[in-house]
């Protein structure tokens, strides 16, 4: 039975999981495997615009059910928007979609929430996520100054954790970018032990196509996605 995937979890909120996650399975979606997507949480707005961009990445049409089982509207972390609404998060069922989703498709690109150390339920942060769905990982990371910290911060999280780290990917989330981009991923293989398996620029209007392309055009992701079976 098929097993691969991917989580793609990063140093906090807003740094490119989505855009990465879903080039990703655009990538693999091209070489002709099929695809599945996940986002077991997601919370702000009325629904998930993260399920929809994963969902064109990939090209899957699973039911929103299995690919996004949690949203909730505020735009809190899930533990504190499930207290807030009234919600019990059922574990169960988000096991439940990830397996029949990994059933479906060869391969399944999870993209996780915030950080590693954000709460979904009483028990479970982010890492006890990653642990639960055994997948390795792909840390995305901003490209600038601040990176450093928050990307040896993360990495020595998922070692505690004994998750597998695929690598990191560093992303230009703003148009400019500092000076610190052209020594941050040396520095972060060096003292984090960790590959960095590319880094993505700007693109104008966070372009699923174009991100592919810059993560296409690395020899390092590459070979990270033959192992998942997307030889090219
Ligand atoms: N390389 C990039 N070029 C242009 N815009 C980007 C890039 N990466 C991210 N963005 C934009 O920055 C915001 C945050 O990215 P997103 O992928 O949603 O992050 P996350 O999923 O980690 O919260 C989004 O509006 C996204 O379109
Ligand atoms: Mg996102």
């Amino acid at each position: 039975m098929p097993q691969a995937g991917i989580f793609v979890t990063a140093t906090d909120t807003g740094v490119g999981k989505t855009l990465i996650a879903a080039a990703t399975a655009r990538i693999l979606a091209e070489r002709g495997m099929s695809v599945g997507v996940m986002k077991p949480f997601s919370s702000g707005g009325p629904s998930s615009m993260d399920m929809l961009h994963l969902l064109a990445g990939s090209g899957a049409r699973d039911e929103r059910e299995l690919v996004c089982p949690y949203h909730f509207p505020a735009p809190l972390c899930p533990y504190a928007a499930a207290r807030e609404t009234g919600v019990e998060v059922d574990m169960g069922r988000v096991l439940e979609a990830f397996s029949e989703l990994k059933r479906r498709h060869e391969v399944v690109i999870v993209e996780g929430v915030g950080g590693l150390r954000v709460p979904i339920t009483e028990e479970l942060d982010v890492l006890g996520l990653i642990r639960l769905f055994e997948l390795p990982v792909l840390l995305v990371a901003r490209s600038g100054l601040g990176t450093i910290n928050h990307t040896l911060l993360s990495l020595d999280a998922l070692r505690a954790s004994e998750a597998e780290v695929l690598g990191v990917v560093l992303n230009d989330v703003q148009a400019e970018v500092d000076p610190s981009a052209e020594s941050n991923g040396e520095i972060i293989e060096r003292f984090g032990r960790a590959q960095v398996l590319a880094r993505v620029p700007h693109v104008s209007e966070a372009s699923i196509t174009r991100a592919a392309e810059a993560l296409r055009a690395s020899e390092k992701f590459a070979r990270v996605l033959e192992r998942l079976g997307g030889g090219r």
